[in-house]
């Protein structure tokens, strides 16, 4: 019998496949949600290749209530959420051109964002209620701390770090935060009334710090549907020479080589955190609860570019440009929290992340869009 089943939005995504990996791994029933708008279900046929089980699954949008509800209505044994459906893109249109001025996505789009993320997030809490399902897993984002290098500086950052987004993709996810937490208070006051303090609504709020690599197998990996932005995927383009070198974006930060320092974590690592938030939930029903996901340790820019060159094997070219409008100096994790209540901390270097990634995009230049080579598949 399974150990419970959760319904998984957004969960052929990036984070979301691997979360429902671990899902089927640890003996629960998964239900995928997903409009494939920056997805494909191949990721659901490379889950059941690794683990032999595969998710059940739904091409419905978030913002579709009814859509929800019949899901909701197909699967009463659902008993928890976790949340990961959302428009997270954040390409400056114009990078190539001028990065330095260009707004991210959400700031060019902010009503689609608000639509999606927060319209998407009321509509899915709605659905829950109408079918009685109280826990929820919602993926924030270090985002929401903006810059933690402010006075007093709080880095590496705790939990009770100020509130502070620069950009409209973080201004969603805090307002998610809220909703959720009103919701999550509201139903347990209402349920506290009503003589039933065992219905409890219980949420995580959990901020990711930056995530990164890929399956150890070389089969499962980032797939997004359009031109990465983040760091890492980017360095796997100059790598295999889709992208002749890598702009660093500013050496005028106050870190130890000029560049800025984020805190990198292994995809296989933040799987693990889902798990452990969602059995905290299960077990303490603690109401809400934000946790940092991140491993503590920071790294610079040129110290990535250094960790991933080894594991390609060959400096990997880069060249230093001005800053990118938006980035902070400092974004590190102060885990203590998730480490002492989830019993959760990351077990994966980053020398792991690098090679793992460096597997998935050797072998497979077009993501999920060709089958993985056979020896991969033999392995
Ligand atoms: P992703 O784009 O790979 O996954 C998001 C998934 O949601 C995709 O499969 C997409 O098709 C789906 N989706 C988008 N809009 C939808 C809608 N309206 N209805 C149904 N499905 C929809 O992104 P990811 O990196 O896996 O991120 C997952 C979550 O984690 C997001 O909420 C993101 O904001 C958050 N997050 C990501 C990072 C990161 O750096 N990757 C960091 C912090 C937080
Ligand atoms: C990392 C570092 C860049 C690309 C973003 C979102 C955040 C979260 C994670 C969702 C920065 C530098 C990057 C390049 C570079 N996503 N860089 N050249 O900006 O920390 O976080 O993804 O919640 O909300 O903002 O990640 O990977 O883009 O950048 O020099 O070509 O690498 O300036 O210092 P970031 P990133």
């Amino acid at each position: 019998m399974a150990v419970g089943t959760v319904l998984v939005t957004g969960g052929t995504g990036y984070i979301g496949s691997f979360t429902t990996l671990a899902l089927l791994e640890n003996g629960y029933d998964v239900i995928v949600v997903d409009n494939l708008y920056n997805s494909s279900k191949v990721a659901l046929d490379r889950i059941e290749l690794i683990c032999g089980k595969r998710p059940a699954f739904y091409q419905v949008d978030i913002t579709d209530e009814a859509g929800l509800d019949e899901v909701f209505a197909k699967h009463p044994e659902i008993d928890s959420v976790i949340h990961f459906a959302a428009l997270k893109a954040m390409p400056c249109t114009n990078l190539a051109i001028n990065h330095a001025q260009a707004v991210g996505e959400s700031g060019e789009i902010p009503l689609e964002y608000y639509r999606v993320n927060v319209g998407g997030s009321i509509s899915l809490l709605r659905s829950m209620e109408k079918h009685n399902v109280t826990n929820i897993v919602f993926s924030s984002s270090a985002t929401v701390y903006g810059d933690a290098t402010r006075v007093p500086n709080m880095i590496p950052i705790p939990e009770h770090c100020p509130i502070g987004p620069t950009n409209t993709y973080g201004r969603t996810k805090v307002m998610i935060e809220t909703v959720i937490t009103d919701q999550i208070e509201a139903q347990r006051r209402k349920n506290q009334k009503a003589g039933k303090p065992y219905e409890q609504w219980n949420g995580a709020l959990l901020r990711y710090f930056n995530p990164c690599g890929a399956h150890p197998s070389g089969i499962m990996g980032e797939d997004p549907q359009g031109v990465p932005y983040n760091l890492l995927p980017l360095l796997g383009k100059v790598a295999t020479g889709e992208r002749e070198k890598l702009l660093v974006f500013g050496d005028d930060y106050a870190s130890k080589d000029g560049t800025a320092i984020r805190d990198y974590i292994h995809v296989l690592d933040l799987a693990s955190g889902h798990l452990a938030a969602l059995n905290y939930l299960r077990e303490h029903k603690p109401g809400v609860r934000a946790w940092n996901l991140g491993s503590g340790r920071g790294s610079t820019v040129l110290e990535m570019i250094k960790a991933f060159s080894n594991v390609v094997g060959r400096d990997l070219p880069y060249e230093v440009v001005e800053r990118r409008q938006g980035d902070v100096l400092d974004l590190t994790a102060h885990p203590a929290l998730a480490n002492k209540e989830l019993k959760w901390k990351t077990q994966l270097t980053l020398e792991d992340a690098c090679a793992d990634l460096w597997r998935w995009v050797k072998n497979n230049p077009k993501g999920y869009r060709q089958d993985p080579p056979a020896e991969l598949l033999e392995a």
